[in-house]
């Protein structure tokens, strides 16, 4: 069977390969310390459980659902944009609510890109916006984001490239280098889109996943910004929803618009109790300090890692914000050997940098949405692992 030639433009996805490898030592009995997927460990609030419950017995919501998505919760999304940003947004045609954003971050490129089109995408970076791109058959254009910052340089992009690019997507909060931005940074990569006319996307899946007030500001606080300026949220992370697939679009209302257009020929709306669920989570997610406790705790994880990788001659900082630590591989690796020799000799499992792009062929990523009892058995099995082989940073770049 043939099949269509993009796919052989795309790597096997990370995760799922990672998946496999865990299963394989699995079958095999070992015991893992598993640290790979940002899944967090704590179950869906019971006032959501309970929503998705009692509507699922609603005759009425048995049926397809709007493909505007529920009215209450693109006005939750609305309330929740006015109260953390003090932005606007009208519900009827600048909000999305979509099935994942990881599926509205791959249908964007196909509503916004033809054949031959260029995308400005960050490495490393989460993967779907390099492959959206790819799948939509036009070309990604690489922002190489290097330590200290993780910043692109918009200086360093050809003139030509930056006139033809159609669509920029930027990750802050960063995964996986767990970078912040200010709003300043925000401006100043509106203007950039602004001067070359790009679509400018910010992904803000980690938007509530950060330890000190202001460090995660919504590109959408730029004044103006509706022009031309689309977010992407998430309700996997900071609700820990992600197996109940929600996100949302907000932003443009033209690019919303192309974005839906897309959705209703490809997907056919969202189990109307999971929006239900989504809205409840949204007004329950403006109390003050509601997020406080995972975020102290992912905070917690962070500092013991940072701190095991540092009494081994690391320099790292505890990140401000996401939930993951980006470590430079030791001397004699690079980050995939780094990963294996993580397996075979600690049983601890992580993700390669190489995964999120070139610019991570060199790190790790280890993710602390797991119990605190697992981020100590980790560190535990690593230090045995450590002092047996004398491992080391490299000299050259052992800062994150
Ligand atoms: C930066 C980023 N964007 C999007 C997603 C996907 O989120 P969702 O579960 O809504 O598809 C992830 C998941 O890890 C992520 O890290």
């Amino acid at each position: 069977m043939k099949h269509a030639q993009k796919l052989d433009h795309l790597a096997p996805y990370l995760f799922a390969q990672i998946d496999e490898l865990i299963e394989k030592k699995q079958r095999q009995g070992k015991k893992l310390w598993i640290l790979s997927k940002s899944d967090p460990d704590r179950p869906t609030n019971p006032g959501m459980v309970e929503t998705l419950r009692e509507q699922a017995v609603e005759p009425a919501n048995h049926h397809y659902p709007d493909f505007d998505g529920l009215k209450q919760l693109r006005q939750a999304a609305a309330a929740w944009y006015r109260h953390y940003y003090d932005v606007t947004l009208d519900p009827e045609t600048e909000i999305l609510p979509l099935l994942g954003s990881k599926e509205g971050i791959a249908h964007l490129s196909e509503a916004l890109l033809d054949p031959g089109d260029i995308a400005l995408v960050p490495d490393p970076a989460f993967p779907t916006y390099k492959t959206g791109t790819l799948l939509a058959g036009a070309t990604p254009f690489t922002m190489p984001l290097t330590a200290p910052d993780f910043l692109p340089r918009f200086d360093n992009i050809p003139q030509e490239t930056a006139r033809a690019a159609k669509l920029m997507f930027l990750n802050y909060p960063h995964n996986p280098s767990g970078a912040t931005v200010d709003l300043a940074f925000w401006q100043k990569a509106f203007d950039f889109a602004e001067e070359n006319d790009i679509v400018l996307v910010n992904d803000h899946a980690y938007a509530m996943t950060a330890f000190r007030p202001g460090i995660a500001p919504s590109l959408l606080m730029v004044p103006e910004s509706k022009k031309r300026c689309l977010e992407f949220f998430t309700f996997s992370k900071a609700f820990h929803m992600a197996g109940w697939r929600l996100g949302l679009a907000v932003g443009n209302a033209e690019v919303i618009r192309a974005l839906k257009i897309i959705e209703t020929h490809i997907n056919a709306g969202i189990f109307n109790p999971i929006q239900y669920a989504g809205a409840l989570a949204l007004r329950q997610g403006l109390r003050p300090g509601f997020f406080q406790r995972d975020n102290r705790e992912y905070q917690r994880r962070l500092t013991l890692l940072s701190g095991f990788f540092n009494s081994y001659g690391w320099d790292l900082a505890v990140p401000e914000a996401t939930v993951y630590l980006w470590v430079p591989a030791p001397q004699g690796m690079d980050g995939d050997t780094f990963t294996h020799f993580l397996l075979d000799k600690a049983e601890v499992v992580v993700s390669p940098g190489s995964g999120f792009g070139e610019e991570g062929k060199g790190y790790v990523r280890i993710c602390v949405t797991y119990p605190t009892e697992v981020v100590e058995g980790a560190i535990e099995a690593m230090t045995k692992a450590f002092s047996a082989y004398r491992i080391t940073p490299q000299p050259s770049r052992y800062t994150a």
